[in-house]
């Protein structure tokens, strides 16, 4: 059973977020943490940044693995989420480079770029925490309607709806990549914990869906009603249709 913790507002996601990674980390140092993008896990990576800066909270022996990346954009792309990791969060803390995975959306076999990963997150005997943000069509990383519940790291084909989404961080719609390499949902059910974060009246749907419904593959996020250890942490308004 998925459980929800409705709190006010986007500063109150983000702490509530913040707190319980600095707990998993206190608690465990080498822990594995699965990062997720977009704009919702900003103000949480913040407070992180800021507990490191203001608290001492190390990062220094933890291992991360990001959910996504698109295919065809270079580290230093301004939009890659290898860029967005750094800028929002890596640049800012003591984690070791060595430690830190993202999936290589510029692997020449892309194929064999997804198994390298799954095999990556198997060496570190899996994912602590895994966070997560929710797209409006209910996707997770860049899990898409439609991708079965076994699927594993693979490329996948981003929705018109995802495309235009992210449109608004691109020039233009065009500039968006048509491609992504992302965990298969079976990949993150397999994370030991599971937090997922969601604010705004834009969510409100997907995030009812997710947690009210039978689960279906129409609504990846509603996978996460038969993990053992799932969290939503949401605002008043992602919360609206519950
Ligand atoms: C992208 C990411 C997802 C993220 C989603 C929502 O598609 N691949 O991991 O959850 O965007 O983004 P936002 O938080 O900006 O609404």
């Amino acid at each position: 059973m998925i459980k929800v913790l409705v709190v006010r507002n986007y500063e109150e996601v983000s702490l509530e977020a913040a707190l319980r990674i600095a707990e998993t980390v206190k608690s465990k140092p080498d822990a594995v943490l699965g990062f997720a993008t977009g704009s919702t896990p900003i103000g949480c990576y913040r407070e992180l940044v800021r507990m490191h800066r203001m608290e001492g909270l190390s990062f220094s022996r933890i291992s991360t693995f990001n959910l996504d990346e698109y295919v065809g954009l270079a580290p230093d792309h301004s939009q890659s989420y290898h860029y967005y990791m750094f800028q929002n969060l890596f640049n800012h803390i003591d984690v070791k480079r060595g430690n830190i995975h993202i999936p290589n959306g510029m692997a020449k076999d892309l194929e064999e770029e997804c198994v390298r990963y799954e095999d990556a997150i198997k060496q570190a005997d899996g994912i602590d925490l895994q966070l997560l943000g929710i797209g409006r069509n209910g996707h997770i990383g860049f899990n898409e309607p439609g991708s079965p519940f076994d699927s594993r790291t693979r490329v996948v084909k981003l929705s018109e709806q995802t495309r235009m989404d992210n449109a608004r961080f691109f020039k233009s719609l065009d500039e968006v990549p048509m491609y992504a390499i992302t965990m298969g949902i079976a990949t993150i059910m397999e994370a030991k914990r599971i937090i997922l974060l969601a604010s705004g009246e834009a969510k409100a749907e997907a995030i009812a869906k997710a947690i009210k419904e039978p689960k279906t593959v129409m609504v990846p996020a509603s996978v996460l009603q038969d993990h053992s250890d799932c969290l939503f942490i949401i605002d008043k308004k992602a919360a609206l249709l519950l």
